[in-house]
């Protein structure tokens, strides 16, 4: 779950700031993440974490499409599913949050700027 809190805010900032290239990327990388969940907790009911599906599909379509605003309304649905499992699994204070800025001084988000 470290791994999805990385994940998400790296998509997050990817997202914003149009870099569809690396989203799409990041956007990968949670599907699996999920995937490790699914077998890390295997407590977890699978329809919970069917409830990230429509928020992953809606999000690889705004990044294909190149669409900011369907990608922000896709992530604040992810960010909802997220804590929605939380909830149901009885870890409701573990309360997940569209972040505003970035902790990774070591990484460029920016799209490469292209000739
Ligand atoms: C299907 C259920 C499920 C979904 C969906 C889910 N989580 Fe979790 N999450 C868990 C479980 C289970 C734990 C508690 C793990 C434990 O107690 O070891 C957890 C714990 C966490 C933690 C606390 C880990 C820590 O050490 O601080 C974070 C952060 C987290 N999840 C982030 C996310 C993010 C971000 C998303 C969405 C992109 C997400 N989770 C979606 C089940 C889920």
């Amino acid at each position: 779950m470290g791994a999805m809190q990385l994940r998400h805010f790296k998509l997050s900032f990817a997202g914003k700031l149009r870099n569809w290239e690396l989203a799409a990327y990041e956007l990968d990388q949670i599907k699996e993440s999920f995937h490790d969940a699914a077998t890390l907790y295997p407590g977890i009911p699978v329809a919970d974490m069917t409830i990230m599906a429509e928020p992953v599909r809606r999000l690889g379509e705004a990044i294909q499409k190149k669409e900011p605003k369907k990608f922000a309304a896709a992530f604040s649905e992810l960010t909802a599913a997220c804590n929605g499992c939380h909830q149901a699994i009885g870890r409701g204070f573990i309360v997940i949050k569209v972040p505003t800025s970035s902790p990774f001084s070591n990484q460029v988000f920016e799209p490469a700027a292209r000739p």
